[in-house]
This record gives structure tokens, C-alpha cells and sequence, in this order.
């Protein structure tokens, strides 16, 4: 593979050193036909980190990019929903928890149509994936419609829009909702502490927690929440994983995952039109989610997105970066993207030490540096907010995040999440989606993206 490596880069000595960094973690987390998220960590593929994982793959292999995203949406079940993990059969059942015999998807999901030919967990994570098949596609024209990779994943990225759109309407005001603090994808958020509290954790001695064997005490979720993760994702599963009769513990309409269905669904729009299928239906939903986005999430005196709490039908009043993501949103009021710009440059995401966005407010009252998401700042969410601001104009803001992501990647050997007031890397090292994600932005030209 080290044609790969010796792809064209930019002539500058740091972005060749960084740019053969990234490629060389995206080889070696190659697992055949998709990418783990860390060799460590997470042996088997995940929904959003494939997202991620493709976009900055693109610039390596189109071709490896789409199947990528291919691999994903073979585990597609007949509900449309796309599962969070497809486990690879190869790796030890207690390489990771929960494992498949957890999950039981091909039996308990059977009625949900979950796939008989490989085995996966039965909650969604958030729809990063319309977009990151576009952006594969513009990487090499040629070679998607060589391989009709657009028309033959269309049909599948409309399945799963639909299923959240309508099997996860739980509100009814026309978002998605999560029924799991792993749906999200950012498990022990402080947003999720209010709504967890009302679930009875499964006792201790009833599962064994893998990532320990990987990740420190101090940068991973505690036992507590482990204990409620595995008892809603239980009972979900004993409901055989079917939004009609689960009647979910945990509801809630985030932020982030509703604007990445605006974003998604923008993408969609293109994909439809070079798939030579109707557009509109597209735009028109992203206008819809926007109108409701806004109406059902936006606070004011906060000054960003909330997530709205079903249970009790209320916002939950803590700030994180998932408040901060519908800047990917165009149609968003240009009142709101300035007061959310002033919010992501004030005391509570505005940290000395890097440009990276903590996960949580630096001013809230459980912020933790170093645990998960909990305070750290991720990557993705910083490519995320990065395109947000591009997509609003925001460019001297948009580079401060770039440069960012650029200075502490390579530094943090490609970190799964850092200390926003020391930069420090925390948790996986040699992580795809921060390999990829600098891969594209040292890539890409600002104005083209
Ligand atoms: N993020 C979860 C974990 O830490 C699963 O999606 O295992």
C-alpha cells in the first residue's frame, strides 16, 4: 500500500509529515472491507466513524472510501435503521463489551429485519452518511459512476432517513429521537445525566466491561453510567428493538444528530439529482427539520441548541458541542449564527490552550477535562463546526479551528479526544476518524468545501 503513501501532498515539510502520519494509521486500522475506529479500543466498524473514517479516505482511495460506506449499509436492517457497530466474526467475542451474544440482533431484531448474515447492535448513531457519500463522490466522479455507487446507495440512505424520521419521531414535532446515550455517539455527555438518573443501572456483576482492558478509568465513562447503557439497551432489546411498543426510558431529540440529518438530507438532494430521482423531496425536508429544529431546540437565553428532554418535554439545561453543530444547517436565521458564533467564542467553549471545541461547557458545573465527553474535545466535532462556520461565511473563525485540528493531531499521535486547557491527547491513540478528518482538511482548500 505505499502507493498510497506517496500520494502528491503539499510542499510544506509539517503537512507531509502529518499527511504520511494520517494515512499511515487509515492502512493500518484497515480491517478488508471498512476501517476500526482503533485497533485497541473498538475492533469492529461503527456507523458515524465510517462517515468520517470515508470523507477523509476519499483523498486516499475513492474507491476504498465507498466501500467503506458500503460495508455499512450491507448491515442495513429492513426498517431502514443503520445499525452503531457491525461486528466483525473474526475478532474475540470479549474484545469488546457488549458484545454480539449481547445484542442477539439476527434473533431479537428478526421481527425489525435485522440482517441473518452478520451480527450488530440494535441502536442507530447519528446520519453523518448522506454526506460523507457525497463528498466520495465529488472526490472521484469518475470512478463513482464507474462503480453506479451513488445510484445503488441512494435507495438505502433514503431507508434510513425515513426510519428516523418516522419510526424516531417520538415527540412528534418532527425530529429524530435517541433512545440511548450511545446513539448520540457522545455516551456520558453532562446533557444526559438528568434523564439517566430515572433508570435503575443493571447490577454490577451482570457484565464485564471491555474498554478498561484499553482506555483509563479517569478518560472513560464510570461504572455508574456502564450500568444504565446496559439496562436501556436491554430492555430495547427484549422489546425486540421495535419504536412502536419499546416505550424508551431515555428520549431525546439532540441537537447534533438533527442537524446532521439537515445536513445529510442537503447532500441527499445532490445525490438524488445525479441519481436522476427527485431532489425536492430532499430540500424540502431540510427545510422542515430546520423550521423545527429552531422552534424546538433553540434557547435563548443559553444562546445555542438545548436537547429537548421527552420524558418530561422540557430542555435540558446544559451547554455541550452538540448545541453548537446546527451551524452546519444553511437555512439557519442569521440571528442564530451570530449568537452562536459569540457563544462558541465566549467563557463557555472558548478555551487558552487550543482552538478545539470542548465537548462541554469549560463553565459548567461537572466539566471534566479528560473524561470522554465530559470536556474533552474531539475532532469530528471540530471538522463539524469548522464546516458549520464555512457554511455561514465564517472563515477567519473556520481557520482558527483548522489550524487547530492541524497543530494537535499529529502532536497527540492522532488522539481520540484532548484536554481542551492543556491540549494534551487523551483516550485512543492512532484513532481513524481524527486521521481522517485531518486528512481532509489539510487536503481540501477552504473555499471549496
Ligand atoms: N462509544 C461507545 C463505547 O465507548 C460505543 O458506541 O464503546
Amino acid at each position: 500500500m505505499t502507493s498510497l503513501l506517496d500520494r502528491p501532498a503539499s510542499p510544506r515539510s509539517a503537512d507531509l509529515t502529518l499527511r504520511r502520519g494520517a494515512t499511515r494509521v487509515l492502512l493500518d486500522n484497515w480491517a478488508g472491507t471498512s476501517t476500526v475506529p482503533s485497533r485497541t479500543l473498538y475492533p469492529h466498524q461503527w456507523s458515524w466513524d465510517s462517515a468520517f473514517i470515508a470523507i477523509g479516505l476519499r483523498h486516499l482511495s475513492a474507491r476504498r472510501a465507498q466501500r467503506e460506506l458500503e460495508s455499512l449499509f450491507a448491515a442495513q436492517w429492513g426498517d431502514g435503521r443503520v445499525p452503531h457497530i457491525v461486528f466483525n466474526s473474526s475478532v474475540r467475542n470479549d474484545a469488546y463489551f457488549p458484545s454480539p451474544d449481547f445484542w442477539r440482533s439476527s434473533t431479537a431484531g428478526a421481527a425489525a429485519g435485522a440482517p441473518t448474515m452478520c451480527e450488530t447492535s440494535g441502536i442507530v448513531q447519528p446520519p453523518v452518511h448522506a454526506l460523507a457519500a457525497w463528498l466520495t463522490h465529488e472526490a472521484d466522479t469518475e470512478e463513482s459512476r464507474r462503480r453506479a455507487f451513488l445510484p445503488r446507495l441512494y435507495p438505502r440512505l433514503v431507508a434510513w432517513h425515513d426510519y428516523l424520521l418516522n419510526s424516531r419521531d417520538l415527540g412528534g414535532g418532527g425530529l429524530a429521537a435517541i433512545v440511548h446515550p450511545w446513539e448520540p455517539g457522545m455516551d456520558n455527555s453532562p446533557c444526559w445525566d438528568g434523564p439517566l438518573a430515572r433508570v435503575d443501572p443493571a447490577a454490577p456483576d451482570t457484565f464485564r466491561r471491555a474498554d478498561l482492558d484499553h482506555g483509563h478509568p479517569a478518560d472513560r465513562p464510570t461504572d455508574l453510567d456502564y450500568g444504565r447503557y446496559v439496562q436501556l439497551a436491554v430492555a430495547y432489546r427484549d422489546a425486540g428493538y421495535d419504536d412502536r411498543t419499546a416505550r424508551p426510558a431515555f428520549a431525546l431529540e439532540d441537537p447534533c444528530v438533527n442537524a446532521l440529518l439537515i445536513a445529510s438530507e442537503l447532500a441527499l438532494a445532490e445525490i438524488a439529482t445525479q441519481a436522476g430521482e427527485d431532489a425536492a423531496v430532499h430540500t424540502q425536508r431540510a427545510a422542515r427539520l430546520t423550521d423545527a429544529l429552531v422552534n424546538r431546540l433553540w434557547d435563548d437565553e443559553a444562546g445555542t441548541f438545548l436537547a429537548r428532554d421527552l420524558t418530561s418535554d422540557t430542555l435540558v439545561r446544559e451547554r455541550s458541542v452538540a448545541g453548537l453543530v446546527p451551524l452546519l444547517a444553511p437555512g439557519l436565521p442569521a440571528e442564530l449564527v451570530d449568537r452562536l458564533v459569540a457563544t462558541l467564542d465566549g467563557p463557555h467553549f472558548r478555551a487558552d490552550s487550543c482552538d478545539l471545541v470542548p465537548s462541554y461547557d469549560l463553565t459548567g458545573p461537572v466539566f471534566d477535562p479528560t473524561r470522554y465527553w465530559r470536556g474533552p474535545a474531539w475532532f469530528n466535532t471540530a471538522w463539524l463546526v469548522e464546516r458549520g462556520l464555512r457554511t455561514h461565511g465564517r472563515h477567519a473563525h473556520a481557520d482558527r479551528i483548522r489550524s487547530s485540528v492541524l497543530n494537535t493531531a499529529g502532536d497527540t499521535q492522532f488522539a481520540e479526544y484532548v484536554d481542551p486547557t492543556t491540549g494534551e491527547g487523551r483516550g485512543a491513540r492512532a484513532f481513524s476518524w481524527t486521521a481522517a478528518l485531518t486528512l481532509d482538511l489539510l487536503t481540501t482548500q477552504e473555499t471549496c468545501r
